[in-house]
């Protein structure tokens, strides 16, 4: 059947009356049966995600084509550059964070933003169940409303990868969301405050004072970079009997850090952090975490070692979210893979109609990076723009339409910056067909001007340079409430 004669929209099982479908243009009956398609022949494209992909797609997509809806459990866009930053006080938390609302309202008062968990699809019906999300994010259960789409995107994002190893998701912090750099800050507060009792052993304050990073991926080295400089820019000055017996250890399975990375900057960064005092136990895998220790093995000795530590950082990896799972389950036989959606080169999921994924919920042949993910956004608004431009609203299957018209998408990497601490940063950037390294203070300069440029609104630039001139006359501080 036409796809303008199925019932387009959505439908609020729980809350919709019909008084409510007459005002709204698309909120639907809880039946949805008799109603007629009151979209002004325009096509609900739903977003799922505020992240880097679906964000792009809302800033540059041609929004009065569509119905554009925005599902996510967030309601703002995290600029995940700086969030390492914001653990240790160095960058605020708000100054990163860019209301979904201002980014919809500079576009369209039309656009539509619910702040929910998608949690199931019935591909068949093309709907989508919500579950409102509470204060922590998580679904509040018995909230569920039912939503249609015509093309939906997928960009769930991806979380922590503990692998299954014991004892982690219960002691250790992770470094994914902004839940999780407060209460890293919250974490470390409490191990120095409580390391200055006097009636406490010296090895208590030790473990207390032992700062514990796991993986040495891009993540982790930021991590240890920024507590090296809170430790060395403020630590020092306010509780300087404390500071120096801090300890800082990068755990790293690999016998190196920054596997992606260019051989020189790796070992510049090993050189840096061996400088800084930052201990690198690299060829080493963490096996359990208990409530003070934790369980290490050598890769080349086999020897198990039990290392005792006051605050614990899990940067190991990352994996897909649960809805790309739930989607996965829907067609079995094609997504096969455990790591997230399988998509083809015009970020289709494989298996699906009218369903396209993008960022690091998907598996392809790049990489799960924010400029990745950015720029599948900026493929698929194109694309969507294009279709509009081809007359969209007829009976045309999306997906066949936008691998017709449009090229296939191509991922041209703008280069991978890290900032490693002590005012440093390393970058590799692509330079004709060659790539150039480079490693110091004034590529920390150099990255913080791409923070700059790159962040989503001047309000964001301005906190986050205001928040950088106030550390440099005040210093950091990692004050929670
Ligand atoms: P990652 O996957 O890049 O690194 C995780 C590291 O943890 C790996 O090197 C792995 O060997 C190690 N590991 C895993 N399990 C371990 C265990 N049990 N014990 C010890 N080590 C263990 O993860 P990350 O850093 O979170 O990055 C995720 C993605 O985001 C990557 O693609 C990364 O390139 C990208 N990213 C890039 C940034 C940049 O370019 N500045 C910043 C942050 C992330």
């Amino acid at each position: 059947p036409s796809l303008l004669a199925r019932p387009r929209t959505y439908a609020t099982s729980t809350h919709a009356t019909s008084t409510a479908a007459a005002a709204d243009p698309i909120v639907l009956t809880e039946s949805r049966k008799a109603t007629p398609n009151v979209h002004n022949g325009k096509k609900t494209l739903v977003l799922l995600g505020t992240g880097w992909g679906s964000t792009t797609i809302l800033k540059t997509l041609d929004t009065s084509k569509y119905n554009v809806v925005v599902i996510s459990p967030r309601n703002y866009f995290l600029f995940t550059p700086l969030l390492p930053s914001c653990t240790v006080g160095t960058t605020e938390s708000r100054s990163i964070m860019e209301p979904i609302r201002h980014i919809i309202g500079r576009r369209s008062k039309d656009i539509r933003f619910y702040e929910a968990q998608c949690t199931d699809i019935d591909m068949s019906k093309k709907e989508l169940v919500l579950e409102q999300s509470t204060a922590d994010g998580a679904p509040d259960q018995g909230t569920s409303t039912r939503i249609n789409y015509d093309y939906l995107v997928v960009g769930v994002g991806g979380t922590y990868n503990t692998f299954g190893t014991p004892g982690v998701e219960k002691h250790a912090c992770f470094l994914k969301e902004m839940g999780d750099a407060s209460k890293i800050r919250r974490r470390l507060k409490d191990a120095i405050e409580k390391a200055s009792f006097a009636n406490i052993s010296d090895a208590e304050r030790d473990r207390l004072l032992h700062m514990v990073v796991v993986g040495g991926g891009p993540t982790g080295v930021e991590f240890a970079g920024e507590l090296h400089d809170l430790i060395a820019e403020d630590l020092r000055r306010w509780v300087p009997e404390l500071a120096s017996k801090i300890r800082i250890t990068l755990v790293e399975a690999l016998p190196n850090v920054l596997p992606s990375f260019d051989k020189k900057l790796v070992f510049y960064t090993e050189r840096m952090f061996k400088k800084i005092g930052i201990n690198l136990l690299t060829g080493t895998t963490v096996q359990k975490v208990d409530e003070k220790t934790l369980t290490v093995r050598n890769a080349a000795t086999g020897s198990e070692t039990e290392i005792p530590y006051g605050t614990i950082v899990w940067a190991a990896g990352i994996r897909a979210r649960q809805f790309a799972h739930t989607l996965r389950a829907k067609v079995p036989d094609v997504q096969t893979s455990g790591r997230g959606l399988i998509i083809d080169d015009y970020l289709r999921v494989q298996g699906t109609e009218d369903i396209w994924a993008l960022g690091d919920c998907t598996v392809s042949k790049n990489a799960p990076l924010a400029q990745v993910a950015s720029q599948q956004g900026k493929w698929l608004s194109k694309a969507f723009n294009h279709m509009a431009l081809d007359g969209n609203t007829d009976a045309v299957n999306g997906s066949s339409l936008i691998a017709t018209k449009t090229k296939p998408f191509v991922y041209s990497s703008n280069g991978s910056l890290a900032y490693i601490g002590g005012e440093k940063a390393i970058a590799e950037l692509p330079f004709f067909n060659k790539s150039i390294v480079a490693g110091g203070p004034l590529t920390s300069v150099f990255w913080k001007a791409y923070c700059l440029w790159e962040l989503s609104s001047v309000r964001s630039s301005l906190s986050v340079a205001t928040d950088w001139v106030k550390r440099a006359m005040f210093g950091r501080t990692i004050s929670v409430d």
